[in-house]
């Protein structure tokens, strides 16, 4: 029988990766209607990555003999702001999945469960790129700064280049 808080923990954390996912297709929308495609682009194949990460989990509750349990998904906002706010609340959004990863993995040391410890392994290792590409982004927003060549730059060149959507 598969620990009963873990799996509690672990269907939690399938919610927040699909409202990640949700969130980043709003943001996604917002970029599509302010014609910057490639920060759309980015933001598509951010929410199709995130959908990965919550059936990676969805796959393991299966895996260990627990269930799935889905609850609603918030709803992420409709308004945001300039390209560099969203990346801040892109980088403080993911830094809040990392602590909820990382208090999933003390959980898993705390009861015993090698398994799950193992198991995200990888979600730990995936978090630091995610934090990574949301400080890069953050970052080169700041030097492009008001500039509108410079956001239009990085939506062809550099968001607009990021593979699979
Ligand atoms: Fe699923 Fe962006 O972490």
């Amino acid at each position: 029988m598969f620990n009963a808080k873990l799996s509690k923990a672990i269907n939690e954390q399938i919610n927040k990766e699909f409202y990640s996912s949700y969130l980043y297709l709003a943001m996604a929308a917002h970029f599509d209607a302010k014609a910057l495609p490639g920060f759309a682009r980015w933001m598509k194949a951010q929410a199709a990555e995130e959908w990965e990460h919550g059936m990676k989990f969805y796959e393991y509750l299966y895996e260990v003999d627990s269930s799935v349990e889905l609850k609603g998904i918030d709803t992420p906002p409709v308004k945001f702001g300039s390209p560099k706010e969203i990346f801040e609340q892109v980088l403080e959004h993911e830094k809040s999945v990392t602590a909820s990863i990382n208090a999933i993995y003390e959980l898993a040391k705390k009861e015993n469960d090698p398994k799950t410890e193992l198991m995200l392994h990888w979600f730990i290792t995936e978090q630091v790129e995610e934090e990574k590409n949301a400080r890069d982004i953050l970052d080169q927003l700041e030097m492009a700064g008001n500039n509108s060549f410079g956001i239009m730059f990085l939506d062809k060149h550099v968001l607009g280049a990021r593979k699979g959507d």
